[in-house]
């Protein structure tokens, strides 16, 4: 057992954790959107208008932010119009990033700001730059948007409705370097400057354009954006087309041939996911230390718009559908990653785990033939996590330094305060040690402190319809009062969140 010394100063505010860093993925990929969130309405499953209700239910409880759609790859081979009007006239296409499926376009533009609406959740919409032309995705943005008269507005209106909706982030093509189009990043800069000139804003419909980022430490990429986008130096003024780089990286303990079982691995395997997972700390470090070189008043936001555990696909699925397990490991990778964008909250203003249901790190898995539902224990981190949300970070100190294993710190942890309520959060990584964190609060008192932990017997298990409640937050009572201020005790493998009322 380990023990670690942290000082929390319940009095001294840090950058505010942004609700959008708990941002959510959902594209048009194997059963993400069709049987998972999306069902028709002639489905014996509850739905509005073909939405799973009970998905909905579920994700309600982690106050989604915001949902990025349709993609991903699927997002530069997507045509928005295919998918409006009315469904039996709707085009087929084939989806052949994911699974060469047939794609019918049932789910459209406006069955996803219907499931935005559900959800209480921002749109963020993907547009196509890849396959793309500046004219359809300004005429999306329009038709959106806009109010009053114009012909994208009288198509909306005939589509039933009304009103313009509110999008604000909006996306100028996803990975660029790669399924986007291949691009170099010249190439690409050019066509962000295109692309986000014309998505207009319309009305007071403000948009914060999102440029297709780095694929994980292409520094490069991020440095010719933002040469091009602001004039250098102390007169650096980001032009109105882009308002955000994203940045997308993904846990992958193996290679990208064998990317290692969700559910079977060892102590070795554990422990290099855990490396891989806490090296987003170095990406978002050195990409935003970039991006002060030339904003040094961080206007520019970073968005790491993609990022989870990729595992190789359960066996007897298609390979092209992405759809795995999640374990206590997968759920220890998210509050890891959390711990680092409270960090960096001040330049990090978005993170979007991919993906929501049935695809890579998902907080929800649907029985393709039952259709029943499961939450996974990344779900339980979302949930036991939703706190932070727009809440001010607080610093967390580890003066005599944190237990490491082969380099890595097995304990993680960090703090927020909003509304007169502290919350803190601590992992122990560690697969078989259990760790003991005396936490030295200062500046303030703690009261009504409750706890709760989400642990396993085995950092393989996992929820099933059979057993959905395997891995799931139940109260934690080994939180004691010290002299100087709390002792929480973690065991192996262990997520703790700790919450009190500033007295
Ligand atoms: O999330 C799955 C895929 O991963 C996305 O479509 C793509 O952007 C990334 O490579």
């Amino acid at each position: 057992m380990s023990s670690v010394a942290a000082v929390l100063n319940l009095d001294v505010e840090g950058p505010r954790i942004s609700r959008h860093l708990y941002g959510h993925f959902a594209e048009h990929l194997g059963r993400c959107i069709y049987g998972g969130f999306y069902v028709g309405e002639d489905s014996d499953i509850p739905n509005a208008g073909g939405i799973r209700l009970d998905v909905v239910e579920a994700l309600r409880a982690l106050n989604i932010p915001n949902l990025r759609w349709p993609g991903g790859c699927f997002a530069d081979e997507y045509h928005w119009m295919d998918g409006i009007g009315p469904k039996e006239r709707r085009p087929k296409m084939v989806n052949t990033h994911w699974g060469n499926v047939e794609e019918n376009n049932h789910f459209g533009t406006h069955e996803f700001m219907a499931l935005c609406e559900l959800l209480g959740a921002e749109p963020y919409i993907s547009g196509n730059v890849g396959s793309g032309t500046v004219k359809e995705m300004s005429d999306w943005v329009e038709y959106l948007t806009r109010d009053g008269d114009s012909p994208m507005v009288r198509l909306r209106k005939a589509n039933g409705r009304e009103e313009p909706w509110r999008v604000t982030y909006w996306g100028l093509g996803n990975e660029a370097w790669g399924c986007g189009g291949n691009m170099n990043a010249g190439q690409y800069t050019a066509e962000a400057r295109k692309y986000g000139t014309y998505a207009r804003d319309h009305g007071d419909n403000r948009l914060y354009r999102i440029a297709a980022g780095a694929n994980s430490d292409d520094y490069t990429w991020t440095e010719t954006l933002m040469k091009s986008l602001g004039t250098l130096g102390c007169a650096y003024r980001p032009q109105p087309y882009v308002q955000a780089l994203s940045l997308h990286y993904y846990t992958i303990a193996g290679t990208w041939q064998d990317k290692g079982d969700a559910t079977v691995f060892d102590t070795g395997d554990h422990y290099a996911t855990m490396a891989a997972a806490a090296r987003v700390e170095e990406l978002i470090t050195r990409h935003s230390t970039l991006m002060d070189c030339y904003d040094p008043g961080r206007t520019v936001g970073l968005v790491l718009d993609e990022w989870g555990t990729w595992w190789n696909v359960e066996p007897g699925t298609n390979p092209g559908f992405l759809y795995q397990q999640n374990t206590m490991r997968d759920a220890l990778v998210a509050s890891l990653h959390f711990d680092v964008f409270h960090r960096h909250a001040e330049r990090l203003v978005m993170a979007n785990i991919a993906q929501t249901v049935n695809v890579l790190q998902a907080m929800i898995l649907t029985d393709p033939e039952s259709g029943a539902l499961v939450l996974t224990p990344t779900y339980h981190v979302f949930e036991m996590n939703k706190g932070h949300q727009d809440a001010a970070s607080l610093r967390v100190d580890t003066p005599g330094g944190l237990p490491t294993r082969d380099g890595l710190a097995t304990v993680s942890m960090s703090a927020s305060r909003k509304d007169g309520r502290v919350l803190v959060s601590l992992s122990n990584l560690h697969a078989d040690q259990d760790a003991d964190v005396e936490l030295d609060l200062r500046g303030g008192v703690l009261a009504d402190v409750t706890a709760r932990i989400l642990t396993a017997g085995k950092l393989q298990e996992h929820n099933t319809p059979e057993a959905p409640e395997a891995v799931a937050p139940r109260p934690h009572t080994q939180v004691t009062a010290t002299p100087a201020g709390l002792r929480v005790h973690l065991p192996a493998h262990s997520f703790v969140t700790v919450e009190g009322r500033l007295a």
